[in-house]
């Protein structure tokens, strides 16, 4: 059965497709109206949302199909303790595909292999957030034309923000990508996600200083800090305001350059950039509709062959190490096993949440 947990589980060429079939689904939505008609999608939600919980409700809805589920973790049986394995049993019993967002890094990975039915990571605590990046590569194309021999500045709360992290591994293979990483030193991207970039040979570089990049980015990615993933309110507090995008800012920038933002925003962009016609992240949320109708199409497509459930990559071994992400499913899920696989320079990494590991 065929999920989408990261953004690699999907090939260049899917991506191209993803986008193809959302921009034929803008320009003939009848041709889609029924494609769905009997199917039931899954929400489940033990995170607040709403664009991601409810765009994929109402691609649903669209394409002629059922909807289910939960939007708090309190309404559902995870408030009595049951385990994200048990829960994704219990659903495949309910519905034919699932949306999951789980406050713990790697959630999503442990439903899929507990699921008989697609699962969709619709955000897993600081780590992936694919479908966010489906929503962000529809609107590169649509605001930019092409995904190649783009400069993209990821502004704000790298480290915690886990859409920039799908963004990244998603944009890093397409030719002539080139990142410019700008937060403060506490929030830079994880390590994991920067030797990834060593690794393929991306060029990237790290700045504190959001106006010194301005004028040489194609995309700028803002984000918020993520206040419900510190462990420390008075780092949060120092943080918080890190940087303001205002239209002085914008004034230096290209005249073609991009704004996304996966929103919620809090204050990382004035209200008073809303009217500059670079500003693309209402139209990104909307886009992202199209990208969920797209995914679920394909995925409840290939669930009418029943592969062999995905499982753990090949090279990965239970036990002998420690993950100390106190963020990461393996701290809190019910027996799950602690499995890690080797990484860069003899490190070695944990399966779930990816952190390095001892
Ligand atoms: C993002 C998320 O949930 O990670 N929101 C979204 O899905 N559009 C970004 C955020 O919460 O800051």
């Amino acid at each position: 059965m065929r999920s989408l947990i990261d953004i690699l589980d999907l090939s260049v060429q899917e991506l191209d497709e993803l986008t193809d079939t959302a921009l034929d689904i803008i320009a003939r939505p009848e041709k889609y109206a029924h494609a769905c008609e009997g199917k039931k999608l899954a929400t489940l939600f033990f995170e607040p949302s709403t664009r991601t919980r409810l765009s994929f409700e109402a691609a649903m809805y669209e394409l002629g199909g059922h909807v289910l589920g939960f939007s708090e973790a309190a309404s559902s049986s995870a408030a009595k303790g049951e385990s994200v394995a048990d829960t994704a049993k219990i659903v495949s019993c309910y519905a034919d595909i699932i949306a999951m967002r789980h406050p713990r890094d790697g959630a999503a990975l442990v439903a899929a292999l507990n699921a008989s039915i697609p699962v969709i990571n619709a955000g897993d605590g600081g780590h992936c957030h694919p479908t966010q990046t489906l929503a962000d590569l529809l609107t590169i194309r649509r605001e930019k034309g092409r995904f190649d021999h783009l400069t993209i500045g990821l502004c704000g709360d790298l480290k915690y923000g886990r859409t920039v992290h799908s963004l990244v591994g998603a944009m890093s293979r397409y030719e002539g990508t080139r990142f410019v990483f700008i937060s403060p030193e506490e929030l830079r991207m994880p390590d994991y996600v920067r030797q990834a970039m060593d690794r393929q040979g991306i060029p990237y570089t790290e700045t504190a200083d959001l106006d010194g990049a301005m004028s040489q980015l194609d995309i700028l990615y803002m984000t918020r800090i993520q206040r419900e993933r510190f462990a420390d309110p008075a780092q949060y507090e120092r943080l918080k305001n890190s940087y303001v995008l205002t239209p002085e800012k914008m004034a230096a920038a290209k005249k073609d350059m991009a704004v996304l933002h996966p929103l919620p925003r809090v204050n990382e962009i004035s209200v008073a950039v809303d009217a500059d016609p670079r500003a693309a992240y209402f139209r990104q949320a909307l886009n992202g509709k199209y990208m969920r109708m797209a995914l679920i199409l394909k995925l409840l497509d290939e669930a009418k062959d029943p592969a062999p459930q995905a499982g753990l990559p090949a090279n990965a071994v239970t036990g002998g190490h420690q993950c100390h992400n106190r963020r990461c499913i393996c701290q809190t899920e019910q027996e799950l096993a602690q499995v890690f696989y080797p990484g860069e320079g003899g490190a070695v990494r944990c399966v779930w949440c990816d952190t390095a590991a001892d």
